[in-house]
């Protein structure tokens, strides 16, 4: 029996990367999971496939953040596959994981640029947590996807940094709006994490090697490091943590290394 058994969770941007590996993590401790997309298929389907073969419950839905009533899209959806699942309509955890990465000094960050991380990174986690909120059950659990950009200044990726910032913003307001029903709101925040997102610098074996030797446990991340931390807080034994920001990032950059 898993600790998530009968519990209902919805992932955004479930379907590659981080948020593929928490889908994993929530459907083998019994959650159904809503595998939620913005348009690669074959990823999501993969996914869906992966949990199913391991035993667990899950269905896609896709829609695309930043477009045009992609926020009704995911809840018809997401009401939709709870229903195919015999699931009433209640939602027990929120991972808001699904977000876009920029690399522009200020000096080059458009506003197009800055409008679209917006719009992804910021208005609508905002506006899925408003429409989450109604089908949230008591004890539930609600978990951003920040980045230890935040702390680790990188004049290169600003924009995405304001953004990743405003998210976490997000955290202590709800979680003292929402504590008196035992619903717990929190923000992690991983270093550089070997996903897609980071393929092209991930290419770089200097840069890697680079970041390897500011960070103390002296390697990069993987998917699986952040989706067992989610996994805590979005579970049971995550009960008495809200309104906080987790620095996931295996001690990057916390200070000088001493050699040897
Ligand atoms: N990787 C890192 O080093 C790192 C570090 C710190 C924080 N993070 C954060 O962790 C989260 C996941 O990152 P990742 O590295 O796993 O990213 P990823 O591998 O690029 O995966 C991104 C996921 O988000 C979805 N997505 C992207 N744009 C979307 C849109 N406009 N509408 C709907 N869905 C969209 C993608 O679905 P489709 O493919 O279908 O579009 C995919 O499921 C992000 O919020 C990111 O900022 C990542």
């Amino acid at each position: 029996m898993g600790e998530l058994d009968g519990r209902t969770a919805l992932v955004t941007g479930g379907s590659r990367g981080i948020g593929r590996a928490v889908a994993l993590r929530l459907a083998a401790e019994g959650a159904l999971v809503a595998v939620h997309y913005g348009g690669n298929d074959a990823a999501a389907a993969e996914t869906v496939a992966r949990i199913a073969g391991a035993g667990g419950r899950a269905f896609s839905v896709r829609a695309r953040f930043g477009e045009s009533g992609a926020v009704d899209r995911l809840f018809k959806e997401l009401a939709a596959g709870l229903a195919d699942h015999g699931a009433d309509d209640g939602l027990d955890i929120l991972v808001n994981n699904a977000g876009i990465h920029s690399v522009s000094p200020i000096g080059q960050l458009t506003e197009e640029e800055f409008e679209r991380l917006l719009a992804v990174n910021v208005s609508t986690p905002v506006f899925v947590v408003q429409r989450a909120l109604p089908l949230l059950r008591d004890g539930g659990r609600i978990v951003n996807m920040g980045s230890a950009a935040t702390r680790i200044a990188d004049p290169g990726q600003i924009g995405y940094t304001v953004t990743k910032a405003a998210l976490a913003a997000l955290g202590p307001s709800l979680a003292n709006e929402l504590g008196r029903r035992a619903i717990t709101v929190n923000t992690v925040e991983p270093g550089v994490v070997l996903t897609d997102m980071i393929a092209a610098y991930a290419a770089v074996p200097e840069a890697m090697a680079g970041l390897e030797s500011i960070t103390a446990l002296g390697r990069v991340g993987r998917p699986e490091d952040v989706a067992d931390v989610v996994g805590f807080l979005a579970g049971p034994r995550g009960r008495w943590v809200t309104g906080q920001t987790i620095d996931v990032s295996g001690g990057t950059y916390l200070g000088p290394i001493a050699p040897g």
